[in-house]
């Protein structure tokens, strides 16, 4: 399409900061005849101290009509834990139906890695983004008793396993190595992990070109550090990719660059990208953020639209940039989005 209608959420901290430079390097990347237009919204800290509100529905009606939707961050000290979490970010994709929550970790030249002798990192973690322990089910009883009892109940179900497994053999499929890991905890959760490794095995019968493999998490949080070569797709429950894909930054380069998708892969909802990283208070408003994770998000965003060009054309700047850095001054956080804006141009 000629235009893209991008809602834009600064949110707290750094937010606005690297939003400002994604937002530099999409308008520098898109060809003159594409016309962007895009629309600021408040979420966050201040207007929930304002207003008492998180998201609306009326936001979400609001939200409705973009193409895609860009986040910086949210996430305040003076907000109660939980408090926009809940009623912000899991709002957002439950509401949209962001099943797919992608999340590549590619170590890129030049990028320092916690690991020994630089080893070759490219893969992509497809994170269930709708259910498992995430959908709120559960209860306290005996609150604040030394008898008290809290529950929080996994949800998976067979419609919500099935879409993301074959959102990420699709992924698979589409990449040189061709290689899907199913990540879980099957030997002790065995309600859902049988749930998990029975459509996955169902889903792989279809994709024969497709290798597969199942690690327990806690294994697998080994072989991230030990092997990450050895990681192409990988597809899990909610909760176990939040965790893993934390790991998976630090591994690579951390989560200055570490960018995500919350995907609605049927198009009926708009797809929202963020960084993986939070609002950062502590180095807020200080021109220090890094804004490569944002802008990599950016290239996630536009590949969702069918943007591929474009997208590579971001990819490539930031691993120019990156190789760039090594051994240079520290640059601003407009310094770093001035010279990729630049890169993408040219
Ligand atoms: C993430 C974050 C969120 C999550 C929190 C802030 C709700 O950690 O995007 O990974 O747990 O999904
Ligand atoms: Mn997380």
């Amino acid at each position: 399409s000629r235009s893209i209608n991008l809602a834009v959420i600064p949110g707290d901290g750094i937010g606005q900061e690297v939003v400002t430079e994604g937002l530099k390097v999409l308008s520098a990347v898109l060809p003159q005849d594409v016309k962007l237009e895009t629309k600021e919204y408040d979420f966050g800290a201040r207007r929930y101290h304002a207003t008492g509100e998180t998201l609306t529905d009326a936001d979400l009606d609001a939200l409705k009509g973009h193409d895609a939707i860009l986040l910086g961050a949210i996430g305040d000290p003076s907000v109660p834990s939980g408090v926009l979490e809940r009623g912000f970010l899991l709002k957002l994709r439950f509401a949209f139906d962001h099943h797919v929550n992608l999340r590549p970790s590619k170590l890129l030249p030049g990028v320092e890695t916690p690991l020994k002798g630089q080893p070759e990192i490219d893969f992509v973690v497809v994170r269930e983004g709708t259910e498992g322990p995430y959908t709120g089910n559960g209860g306290t009883i005996r609150k604040g008793t030394e008898h008290e009892v809290a529950t929080e109940v996994s949800v998976n179900t067979a419609y919500g396993v099935e879409r993301v497994v074959r959102d990420a053999f699709a992924r698979a499929q589409a990449r040189p190595r061709k290689k899907l890991t199913l990540v879980h905890k099957n030997n002790v959760l065995t309600f859902a992990g049988h749930l998990w490794t029975n459509v996955f095995n169902a889903v792989a019968a279809e994709y024969p070109e497709v290798s597969t493999e199942y690690i327990h998490v806690d294994a697998a949080t080994i072989y991230l550090v030990t092997q990450p070569e050895r990681f192409d797709v990988i597809v899990t429950d909610n909760l176990f990719g939040d965790i893993i894909t934390d790991l998976a930054a630090a591994v690579s380069g951390g989560i200055g660059v570490a960018a995500s998708g919350n995907i609605n892969p049927s198009g009926e909802f708009p797809s929202m990208f963020e960084p993986v990283h939070g609002s950062a208070p502590d180095i807020a408003g200080q021109g220090k953020a890094d804004p490569t994770a944002t802008v990599l998000s950016v290239a996630l965003l536009l590949r969702h639209l069918g943007r591929d060009d474009e997208a590579t054309r971001i990819e490539d700047a930031v691993a120019a940039d990156l190789a760039d850095r090594v051994g240079g001054p520290a640059r601003s956080t407009a310094e770093i989005g001035d010279a990729l804006a630049v890169r993408v141009a040219g």
